[in-house]
């Protein structure tokens, strides 16, 4: 697996103070027991942005995992990503700045965002290589639109600024049941993780409202083996990219 943490041929690498650990902390290191393949071709030279959507324990991480070392596509995340991008996740999710405010909070997420766009996405897809990034845009507007409330079209409005309008050709929405995320996870491992039922219970349907009426959407069963996931993951990548 590849990161942009620890990828020497990553645009992130002409920015030096970006690249910060060796891999994604915390991230769970799944079986590589599925072959690779390569994502369809496109234009010269163009590639693909696909970004990981859903509740905290749905499987992202490892699912993004997998799907970048198949893939040979970058890996990276949201908050983090960038040297600035991982101060502000450490702000948002560490606690370390005590009191956040909800508004603050989602100006935060777009302050990452748009580093991370500009120092690290951008320029990698530029190069030709295709991007993996474990939560985006949609993460906002679940989180700090209808998990917080603020509005949501307001904070898409200002994550799409923050990113110049980068969107990503597909969206994969990895949707358990409550249950199973909470037993996934166990105790809460964050600031937002923290922020009790109701508030995961908005996130989720801000989640399924976006996998409605977002055409670059596919939602993705999350339920079974690691592996039974990643095929279906591959199954909705491939089919949704071959009808772009
Ligand atoms: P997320 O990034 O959505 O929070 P993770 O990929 O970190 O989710 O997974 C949360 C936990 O659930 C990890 O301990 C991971 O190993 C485990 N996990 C991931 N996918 C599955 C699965 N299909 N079945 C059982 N456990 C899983
Ligand atoms: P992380 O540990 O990366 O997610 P997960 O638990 O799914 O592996 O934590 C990221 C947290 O940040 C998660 O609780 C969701 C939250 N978040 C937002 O609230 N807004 C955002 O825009 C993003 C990108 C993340």
């Amino acid at each position: 697996m590849t990161t942009a943490m620890d990828d020497p041929g990553t645009p992130a690498e002409s920015h030096p103070g970006e690249t910060g650990s060796t891999q994604i902390p915390d991230t769970p290191q799944p079986e590589a027991g599925l072959p690779g393949f390569e994502l369809p071709r496109r234009g010269r030279g163009e590639s693909w942005f696909i970004a990981f959507e859903g509740s905290d324990g749905s499987g992202k991480s490892t699912q993004a995992t997998l799907l970048a070392r198949r893939t040979g596509a970058l890996l990276t995340r949201q908050p983090g990503g960038t040297r600035l991008g991982e101060v502000l996740r450490d702000l948002t999710l560490g606690g370390s700045a005590g009191e956040v405010t909800d508004r603050a909070e989602a100006l935060l997420m777009a302050a990452d965002r748009a580093q991370h766009v500009e120092l690290v996405i951008r320029p990698t897809l530029d190069s030709g290589r295709s991007v993996i990034c474990d939560r985006y845009i949609g993460s906002s507007i679940a989180y700090q639109g209808h998990g917080r409330g603020l509005d949501p079209e307001t904070v898409e409005r200002i994550s799409l600024w923050a990113c110049d309008g980068l969107l990503p050709d597909v969206v994969i929405y990895l949707r358990v049941d409550h249950e199973e995320s909470r037993d996934r996870t166990g105790s809460p491992r964050d600031r937002i993780e923290a922020s009790g039922e109701g508030f995961h219970e908005r996130v989720r349907s801000g989640f399924d409202s976006l996998a409605e009426t977002e055409p670059s959407w596919v939602t993705v069963d999350g339920k079974g083996s690691i592996q039974e996931v990643a095929q279906r993951v591959e199954a909705a990548v491939l089919e949704h990219l071959e009808r772009r």
